[in-house]
């Protein structure tokens, strides 16, 4: 998939061709792990000042979920640019009764929403698909209120020796076959881990987090470290 303009339309065009076996996938690949991630990424911004929260490509709504779970006084507006994947999430909030996550079609990349208007923004897993990373990471901060809180989680290699060729031969020899026969879709799948083995650094994510003005910016490992948590201040 090439790294430029087309780069949006193909990665929207893939998660509405997969949304249906999206989360089927999530829950396979992980061993059911992804949620406690999510939670995690959740609890991380729960102490934010008052007032509502972004969650950033919110796909079928599970961060959107959770951050509802982690802070039941504050309000979620769920945005991503896949109709399809919106539906899923629309679906899961009517299923569980939920009435405070609004969902809206937007781009991460060009924001609907005014400077400071939220108290915490987060993103799961949409970074790395990003054509514009900091880019996007200045739209998170925009919408940021000062003092607010902005987290993100993505899949990075664990670079434990031998782990990290265990994961690796997992990631790009499992994963895209059990795309193929759970999803039909083994393009996505060997996207999903070569789109990660591009991707910054957790250090370099955070060197770009702080070059998009945010502060007190920390990160950690979670999933074996496969899965990198940043947290930033706006
Ligand atoms: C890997 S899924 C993650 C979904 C969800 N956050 C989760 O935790 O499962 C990536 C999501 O990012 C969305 N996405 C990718 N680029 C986007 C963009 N520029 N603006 C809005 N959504 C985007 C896709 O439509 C997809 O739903």
């Amino acid at each position: 998939m090439p790294p430029a303009a087309g780069k949006a339309e193909q990665v929207r065009a893939m998660f509405t061709r997969i949304a249906g076996r999206y989360d089927l996938m999530n829950s396979l690949m992980t061993g059911g792990r992804h949620h406690a991630w999510r939670r995690a990424a959740a609890a991380a911004v729960a102490e934010a000042p008052e007032g509502p929260a972004l969650d950033l490509a919110t796909g079928t709504g599970d961060l959107a979920l959770a951050l509802r779970a982690a802070s039941p006084r504050r309000p979620v507006v769920a945005a991503d640019f896949s109709e399809a994947m919106l539906r899923r999430a629309r679906v899961k909030c009517v299923a569980r009764n939920e009435g405070q996550v609004a969902l809206l079609a937007a781009d991460a990349l060009a924001l609907p929403f005014r400077d400071a208007t939220f108290a915490c923004v987060t993103s799961a897993f949409l970074l790395r698909n990003l054509a514009d990373l900091p880019g996007g990471l200045a739209e998170m901060r925009r919408v940021t209120a000062p003092g607010g809180r902005v987290a993100a989680l993505e899949i990075t290699r664990p670079r434990v020796p031998g782990w990290d060729a265990a994961f690796g031969l997992y990631f790009n020899r499992v994963v895209p076959l059990v795309g193929a026969v759970v999803a039909h879709d083994r393009s996505a799948y060997t996207y999903l881990p070569r789109s990660v083995e591009r991707f910054v650094t957790p250090a370099e994510l955070a060197a770009l987090m702080r070059a998009a003005g945010l502060r007190d910016v920390a990160w950690r490992r979670l999933g074996l470290g496969t899965i990198a948590l940043h947290v930033g201040t706006a």
